[in-house]
């Protein structure tokens, strides 16, 4: 059979200019672990961390925000969101200073703090946009939160050295990590999808009734 739509489709999200190169992580050592283990790959370079459990709909994309503003500042960019204090101990929550120019200068970064000892409720979200600095930092990084080794704490290091900013981006993050963020990314994506949307909307109506 000939190609079909729906290969089409798939095919075309890739754009001819991209090549994948594909690095396992053989063991589940935490974020700052894979991050270091494509670090043959980046070499010397910027590079972007995109964590595809936290889906962000943004127009442009957040990463695109992202790699703009790097542009404009030469500077790391870690995203952040700002989230209710009972939840400071699922995330990286920063601290920051405001500065002039309007960029939030991040001053301490911590992973996964009790509410009561977060600086802020600032969280950090799944894109970052870094300097190849951070691979020598997490080359000294010792087991932290959760046993894990923490990109977080790389990134608390970086700061000693070189300036890392808060990001915030415009557009609608789920948390697909949770299930009910997954569902709520499902139907917000599922209601707006060409061709099959009024009529997932409907039958929602008639779910919910
Ligand atoms: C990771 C990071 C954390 C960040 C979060 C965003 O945690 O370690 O700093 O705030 O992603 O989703 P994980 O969700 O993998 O536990």
């Amino acid at each position: 059979r000939g190609k079909n739509k729906l290969l089409e489709e798939v095919q075309a999200s890739i754009p001819k200019n991209v090549s994948y190169i594909y690095i396992r992580q053989i063991e589940t050592l935490g974020l700052g672990h894979a991050v270091l283990t494509a670090r043959p790959v980046v070499g010397d370079n910027p590079f972007a961390v995109i964590l595809a459990d936290d889906l962000i709909d943004g127009q442009p994309g957040a990463m695109s925000q992202m790699i703009k503003t790097y542009n404009q500042r030469e500077c790391s960019l870690v995203a952040v969101q700002d989230i209710p204090r009972e939840e400071t101990g699922s995330y990286g929550i920063v601290e920051t200073k405001d500065s002039a120019q309007g960029n939030k200068k991040i001053l301490n970064i911590i992973e996964k703090p009790h509410p009561h000892d977060a600086p802020s409720t600032l969280a950090a979200v799944g894109r970052y946009v870094l300097h190849p600095g951070i691979f020598d930092c997490l080359e000294g990084v010792q087991e932290g939160a959760g046993g894990e080794i923490q990109l977080t704490d790389a990134i608390a290091k970086l700061i000693e050295t070189q300036p890392v900013h808060a990001f915030e981006f415009s557009g609608t993050r789920y948390d697909c990590g949770s299930k009910l963020g997954f569902l709520e990314a499902s139907v917000a994506y599922g209601l707006k999808r060409e061709g099959i949307g009024p009529q997932f909307h409907s039958y929602l109506r008639k779910m919910t009734k």
